[in-house]
């Protein structure tokens, strides 16, 4: 129990303790018994749920999805079983996780009528606009959408989590003007996502296994990642009993900014730069640490991480693999490898325990593959819909949940009268 003293009065509020030991102040009759609210701008010490999907400690460094540490998971499991735990909480028997795939296989093609949406955007739109309109639209081509409990949420699940990667590549083909490729059922997930997008009406794509399992690995460890901004943004339209293709739309929308999933578009923009001026990375590392020059060390840094992100390392590693299973040696690694060690050195980050995140490595694993720069947060999107699914079904689950609807202090003008037009000075 916590006491709170305000105005000479005092006041007690339950503590909350989560399974590993989080602890957290219960604040929600505050209002009722005290006429105050909290103020937490950017929600930094805000709990917004008790969640049972993913837990992390980022003072440690640690990620576990359902329990499980997702350097296990990087090293055991593919992105198609991890999302199975992240839904139903568990990891499936050989028969469940045939049928999901099953389900997903089935649930792969988009209806037709889609094609002609595609069709409306122009050349150059951003990927993520288009993810974002036609996952709501996926929404429309649905007989019916789901209301709580409801057994028809696995199909949907199934098939949001398949239609994403079928529309990803689909915007994909379009941008370049080309034909669309249709999925193959025999295709594995990932593998079925390259086939998509790089294969030829007259010839089919090479699938390098090195390179769907570091594709199918991105996927994995971008699968969930608890509160984040688009996680709490799909909790948030789902607590208004949204259905799942707007609150997933809602998701990629939250993850397009560059401050969250759009950071590993701008990682690899901010290593072309340095390379292309010449810079071995120092000059701008001085002007990441200078907030005149509006310049952030992107891909580093994280609200909860206040160390290594454990992605990150296993990110690292693969991209050494890969790019040493594909003979390949891209300049912009080395001035990545140089950035981080300069910070890593530096007491500017070192103070503000900033760290390389998910996306200071994952950009050029992507770019090996052959992804151009503006399909890389569409990839996050496909890797996170899991967990924006996870999280949708406890907030549909919930029966005693109520819509999600902060407060505010408002700090503008008191009340004021209406002036007539010719009257206003
Ligand atoms: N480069 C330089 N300085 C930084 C960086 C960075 N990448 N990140 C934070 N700082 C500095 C801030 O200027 C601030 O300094 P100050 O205390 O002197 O004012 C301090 O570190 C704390 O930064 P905040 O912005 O308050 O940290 P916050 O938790 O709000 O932001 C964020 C976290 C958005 C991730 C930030 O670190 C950032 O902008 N990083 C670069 C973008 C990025 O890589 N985003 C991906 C995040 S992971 C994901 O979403 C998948």
């Amino acid at each position: 129990m916590a006491r709170l003293e305000l105005n000479g009065k005092q006041y007690e509020l339950p503590e909350v303790v989560g399974s590993e030991g989080e602890r957290a102040v219960d604040i929600s009759a505050l209002r009722n018994n005290t006429g105050y609210i909290t103020l937490d701008e950017g929600y930094g010490n805000t709990g917004s749920c008790q969640s049972t999907v993913t837990f992390i400690d980022g003072e440690n460094g640690i990620l576990r999805y359902r329990g499980i540490p997702i350097e296990e998971l990087a090293e055991k499991s593919t992105f198609v079983e991890t999302a199975y735990l992240l839904i139903w909480g568990k990891l499936p028997t050989l028969q469940e996780l045939e049928d999901f795939s099953q389900l997903l296989t089935k649930n792969e093609m988009l209806h037709e009528d889609m094609k002609y949406h595609f069709e409306g955007f122009p050349t150059h739109a951003h990927p993520m606009a288009i993810l974002s309109a036609m996952i709501n639209a996926a929404g429309c081509f649905v007989p019916k959408l789901l209301a709580p409990g409801d057994e028809l949420f696995v199909i949907q699940a199934a098939r949001l989590i398949s239609q994403v990667r079928t529309i990803a590549a689909f915007s994909y083909r379009k941008s370049l003007g080309l034909p669309i490729i249709y999925p193959k059922p025999a295709y594995k997930y990932t593998a079925n996502l390259l086939h998509m997008m790089f294969s030829e009406p007259y010839q089919d794509y090479e699938l390098l296994p090195e390179v769907v399992q570091a594709l199918d690995m991105i996927f994995l460890l971008h699968a969930d990642h608890e509160q984040n901004c688009s996680t709490s943004t799909v909790r948030m339209v789902a607590s208004s009993r949204a259905n799942l293709f707007a609150c997933a739309s809602a998701g990629v929308c939250a993850l397009w900014g560059p401050l969250h999933g759009g950071a590993n578009q701008a990682v690899l923009e901010m290593l072309e730069k340095i390379h292309q001026s010449g810079d071995n990375g120092s000059k701008f590392i001085e002007q990441a640490k200078d907030k005149r020059s509006g310049k952030r060390l992107m891909g580093f840094g994280h609200r909860v991480y206040k160390n290594y992100d454990p992605r990150a390392k296993i990110i690292k590693k693969k991209c050494d693999q890969l790019l040493d299973a594909m003979h390949w040696n891209d300049p912009l690694l080395d001035i990545a490898k140089r950035l981080e060690e300069a910070a890593l050195n530096d007491p500017y980050f070192l103070e503000r325990k900033l760290y390389p995140n998910v996306d200071f490595y994952s950009g050029i694993i992507m770019r090996a593959i052959g992804i151009p720069i503006n399909m890389f947060t569409v990839m996050f999107s496909i890797g996170r819909m899991p967990g924006w699914i996870s999280n949708y079904k406890e907030i549909l689950d919930n029966k005693e949940g109520r819509i999600y609807r902060p407060r505010q202090i408002y700090q503008g003008p008191v009340e004021n009268r209406y002036v007539p037009i010719r009257e206003r000075q």
